[in-house]
């Protein structure tokens, strides 16, 4: 798609824009829904039935009637009760030691994505990610003239032998590796958890490379089975940053994220954050900062753990009984499957096709990855369906690939 016209003058960064592949098709989705009953596999998003919103609504209404700032700005790094709030939330959850100092309130994980590419990446530096990876992080710092490197994912996560390889040939080559980007658990579109193993790995080879790494943990508090320590409790010598964010839990629309960092970075971060948001919204940062305090997260985490392991394992055994012969993992946390389809068809015309038939969308995988590899894989989500919709939902994807076969 062109999306440059001659008549205005863009800036050159708008060369490295590419259009949201999953935008696109969520616009498709919707319009599809205005007219009939579609089951969707294609959300990243909770249940809302699962979000407590009455408990919201009575906590936001306390806020905004008792405290006198509620509609004024915050600081740009956030509220200074909430920043201690998240810095006791990163021991209490997480494993990490940390202070109010280091932690910075952003509208959601992607502000804090958005804000590292800013801080960190020039023209031409090389980023090296998971193949697949999360595509709004894979878009937005191309934005910013990122050349990504792929690293390929088991069972275990990232393969971090391969990374400290690809590593290795870079810096021989001469190129500027800024930055290392990582989804550990719940990984984005691809749905499994990096082993410890290969976490402590990942910490050693960015302190032997002198490499720094965003760690992803938008689906941290998703965990099904196990339990994870983040990457950031292993690192004793600030490599690791970490973003957070409570989308995932507490509701995707409050857009209330966090970045953990050493004072340096949060300090530079700060400074380029002013200008462009002056705060994130402030009865949002009350009302999460109210949750934490209130002790009100447990309960809230558990329902939504206790729900999406349910729909989980429904979609694990409707995939068993009518879809034989593709590959797929069972997630031990997040919300995703990522689904090899036993048939050669490209991911995007399968899932169009699913959509224009069945009614059931899935979101094709091929655009997260950086090469070929995803071309018939697609994207299942198990938590924002309805439990009950999803053995049909699955029993017409089988049905197509069939059809295909
Ligand atoms: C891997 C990953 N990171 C970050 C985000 C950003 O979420 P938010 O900005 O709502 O915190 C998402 C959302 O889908 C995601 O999947």
């Amino acid at each position: 798609m062109v999306l440059m016209s001659a008549a205005y003058k863009f800036s050159y960064r708008v060369n490295f824009v590419k259009p949201s592949p999953i935008r696109t098709l969520v616009s498709k989705i919707s319009a599809i829904s205005a007219t009939r009953k579609v089951v969707s596999f294609a959300a990243g998003e909770p249940d809302p039935n699962v979000i407590p919103r009455d408990l919201y609504s009575t906590i936001l209404g306390k806020v905004l009637h008792e405290e006198a700032k509620s509609c004024n700005y915050s600081p740009t790094e956030g509220l200074p009760s909430l920043r201690k709030s998240i810095a006791d939330f990163m021991w209490r959850y997480e494993g990490v030691k940390t202070s109010e100092d280091n932690v910075l309130v952003t509208v959601g994980g992607s502000q804090a994505i958005d804000l590292l590419g800013k801080l960190f990446i020039d023209p031409g530096d090389h980023v090296i990610l998971e193949n697949p990876s999360y595509v709004n992080t894979m878009v937005d710092w191309e934005f910013y003239g990122a050349r990504l490197v792929g690293v390929g994912v088991d069972a275990e996560g990232v393969d971090t032998q391969n990374l400290e390889a690809v590593v290795k040939r870079l810096l021989s080559e001469g190129r500027r590796v800024k930055l290392v980007y990582t989804i550990p658990t719940g990984h984005n579109p691809a749905g499994v958890v990096m082993s410890e193993d290969r976490r402590k790995h990942l910490v050693e080879i960015a302190s032997r490379y002198d490499l720094l790494v965003v760690e992803d943990a938008a689906y941290n508090h998703l965990v099904y089975e196990g339990s994870y320590k983040p990457l950031s409790h292993y690192d004793k010598e600030g490599r690791v940053v970490y973003v957070g964010s409570f989308s995932k839990v507490l509701g995707t629309g409050l857009r209330i994220g966090w970045l953990n960092a050493s004072s340096e970075i949060v300090e530079v971060v700060k400074a380029i954050k002013g200008p462009s948001d002056m705060c994130a919204p402030v009865p949002m940062q009350l009302l999460v900062d109210r949750v934490l305090r209130e002790g009100l997260y447990d309960q809230i985490k558990r329902r939504a753990v206790e729900e999406y392991a349910r729909k989980r394992d429904t979609m694990m055994s409707a995939l068993d009984e009518y879809v034989q012969g593709a590959v797929y993992n069972r997630p031990r946390g997040g919300m995703f499957i990522l689904l090899k389809l036993p048939v050669d068809v490209d991911s995007e015309v399968f899932a169009d096709r699913l959509l224009e038939k069945y009614s059931v969308a899935v979101v094709p995988a091929k655009p997260f990855y950086l090469d070929d590899s995803g071309r018939s894989s697609i994207r299942l989500n198990f938590t924002m369906v309805k439990a009950d919709e999803i053995e049909d939902g699955i029993k017409k994807l089988g049905l197509l690939i069939r059809e295909l076969a």
